[in-house]
């Protein structure tokens, strides 16, 4: 099995960011895991028949990116079936060749408890709300209502919940660049290596 990085958080934390830039720092594959929900949640009709057929293309769709794919995603992803129709695919991908980045929600408790390395990257409901909007654009109140409903969402239903691996090292962005956040983490890969 390749070297394994495991980032998990709540949306718009940078956890995106900080899993593209040490994919590419140190040459590892990148799966962003939340595109898989995304998808699921974008097919419409039955989640779990959807989770079951999803198929390369449909990551691909340019619709996936907002709020409302957003919300969708976690709706489906509270579903076991539609969690357990995923994770083969997902464990496959962090198997394969010399090591790969997976970037999501349980990806540090469930899906690859054994990674080198775990990262939780975290910031205040204000903050990611105001990074989401600035990319976003729309009613700020209305992108933090959505984020808060979503972390609850994500929190709280039973099957991979989100929440911190044990061994998983903690980053708070609340008060970080992005580029201070990818380089903390930066730091605690290349000390795993
Ligand atoms: O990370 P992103 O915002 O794209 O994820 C969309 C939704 O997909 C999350 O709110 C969460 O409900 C779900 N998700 C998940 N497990 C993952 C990745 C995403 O449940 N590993």
């Amino acid at each position: 099995m390749g070297f394994t990085v495991a980032i998990d958080g709540p949306a718009a934390a940078g956890k995106g960011t900080i899993a593209r830039d040490i994919a590419g720092r140190f040459g590892l594959r990148h799966l962003d895991t939340g595109l898989l929900y995304r998808a699921v949640g974008a097919l419409g009709g039955d989640p779990v028949a959807a989770a079951r057929a999803l198929a390369p293309e449909d990551l691909r769709r340019d619709d996936l990116r907002s709020l409302a794919a957003g919300q969708a995603a976690s709706r489906v992803a509270a579903i076991p079936e539609v969690r357990a129709a995923l994770v083969a695919f997902q464990r496959r991908f962090a198997r394969e060749g010399l090591g790969a980045v997976l970037d999501g929600r349980d990806i540090g408790t469930v899906i690859c408890p054994e990674a080198e390395v775990k990262l939780y990257v975290t910031a205040s409901p204000e903050v990611r709300a105001h990074r989401r909007w600035l990319e976003l654009g729309g009613d700020e109140a209305q992108v933090l209502a959505e984020v808060k409903e979503r972390d609850a969402r994500d929190m709280g239903r039973a099957d991979a919940p989100l929440r911190p691996a044990a061994d998983a090292v903690l980053i708070d962005t609340s008060a970080m660049s992005i580029g201070e956040a990818v380089e903390l983490a930066a730091g605690v890969v290349e000390a795993a290596l």
